[in-house]
């Protein structure tokens, strides 16, 4: 005969509580062993904050290791010729795979409403990106865009993007707003944020970057934009508490030097930290005023020689590329070899938006640093863990692999070595993803 029968949901729920109480006295424990090469190690007497200069070329590493994950972080790891004996509840053979920390992509405008390819065509055809944006194109296309749509589509939409990136390997990231330009549409943005921070396993970092272009409205009154920035949206969102960071799109044409100064004053008086695009179509000021103000970091750097450089050394503030941006305006690239060679840390981001780099794809920034920018394999891969996790100052609980810290792990596919991540260009090696200790 049949068994119909099925336990009242009471029961269930009281076996679910159980499960739950056990657990909280047994912690959840993945052991992964035979790791052919475990990426990016920190001991627990180091305490590496950034990786700079010639540090940059050596990725500490431990070949047949194994790892422990003990609830959300990563318990201890070692040679796999002096294992001990473990209990886990779940264990993994990575034979033939390498363990890296997940990406740290510290710079993105994830949040947008709608694709530009007719401005991708147009550029095709000989038009600027420049030319684009002073036709009423570019960021303020986004804007449009952007204040059509509401807040609920654009969640959807942005979290579909957000799944894509994470399975590529981005494990924290940086996420902007600045496709607003108007009160409500930058704390649209911003809510988006949040809600994306509430609901996804990965770390997430909002900067406000209201001051990324003036809106149509205010193209003569560009007074009048900074005075709202300043004295309407800054409150608003600081009371909110809807943004870690202030930035500001420092270029000829867009914010000078002057006005840069005037909003990243105003931000720290609600303690937003500046992080700022500086240097991306001209040589605009813009390293130099980050580092006056102590910006956590000046992102893009495509115009930058001799002066910059020697602003940079001795400061904190982080170099930020985005090769990827380059690569798709078809614009030279940043000289990363120079400023690694001064002795600077170097961290990589995608810049993922829909004008200058519709791609948040690590691995692919990845062999866009190591062909163009000559950066190696390992470089490439300080500058997207440790280096990024620094940028979004982050490096404390990601970034490399420590016991302590939060188990936001790549388990690649079986690959050769480091170097095949960024040589196999366009293809995605990763096989298993961990995101605060839980496989995804
Ligand atoms: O970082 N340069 C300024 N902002 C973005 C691009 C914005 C856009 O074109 O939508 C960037 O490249
Ligand atoms: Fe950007």
């Amino acid at each position: 005969m049949q068994n119909n029968y099925k336990p009242p949901p009471v029961a269930e729920a009281y076996f679910f509580d159980l499960l739950q109480s056990l657990h909280y006295f047994y912690p959840m424990r993945i052991l992964i062993t035979n790791i052919k090469q475990l990426c990016q190690i920190e001991q627990p007497s180091e305490n590496k904050l950034r990786v700079a200069g010639r540090d940059m070329a050596i990725l500490p590493s431990i070949d047949n290791a194994w790892l422990l994950i003990e609830d959300e972080l990563i318990h201890s790891f070692g040679e796999m010729a002096t294992m001990p004996e473990m209990n886990a509840d779940e264990q993994i053979d990575a034979s033939g795979r390498l363990v890296l920390p997940s990406w740290c992509d510290s710079h993105t405008h994830l949040v947008f409403a709608a694709p530009r390819d007719g401005e991708f065509v147009n550029r095709i055809k000989g038009l600027s990106y420049e030319e684009i944006a002073r036709q009423g194109g570019g960021i303020l296309n986004s804007a449009r865009k952007l204040n059509e749509m509401d807040e609920s589509e654009l969640y959807e939409q942005s979290l579909q993007r957000l799944h894509n990136v994470i399975a590529q390997g981005t494990g924290a990231i940086e996420i902007k707003s600045g496709y607003g330009l108007c009160e409500e549409g930058e704390l649209k943005m911003l809510r988006v944020i949040r809600k994306l921070k509430e609901n996804s396993p990965v770390a997430i970092k909002s900067s406000f970057l209201a001051a990324h272009a003036y809106p149509i409205d205010y193209k003569d009154n560009k007074e009048g934009y900074i005075k709202l920035i300043i004295e309407k949206m800054l409150p608003r969102v600081a009371a909110e508490g809807l943004a870690d960071y202030m930035d500001v799109f420092c270029e000829q044409g867009f914010f000078g030097v002057p006005e840069t100064e005037r909003l990243l004053e105003a931000g720290y008086k609600y303690g937003l930290k500046p992080k700022i695009h500086a240097n991306q179509l001209h040589h605009s000021g813009g390293v130099q005023v980050g580092v006056k103000y102590k910006a956590l970091s000046v992102d893009h750097l495509e115009c930058v020689g001799e002066e910059e450089i020697a602003s940079l050394m001795g400061n904190d503030t982080m170099p930020v590329l985005l090769p990827g941006a380059a690569f798709f305006l078809g614009m030279h690239y940043q000289p990363a070899r120079k400023i690694i060679d001064a002795g600077l840390p170097v961290c990589l981001a995608t810049d993922y938006n829909p004008g200058s780099c519709p791609s948040g794809n690590v691995p692919l920034l990845l062999s866009i640093s190591c062909t163009q920018l000559r950066m190696t394999p390992e470089e490439s891969v300080h500058a997207v863990t440790i280096n990024g996790a620094a940028a979004m100052e982050l490096e404390k609980s990601l970034g490399t692999i420590k016991a302590g810290k939060i188990a936001n792990l790549i388990i690649t596919k079986p690959i050769p070595s480091l170097a095949y991540i960024p040589y196999d260009y366009g293809n995605i090696n990763i096989e298993r993803l961990i995101l605060k200790g839980n496989l995804v």
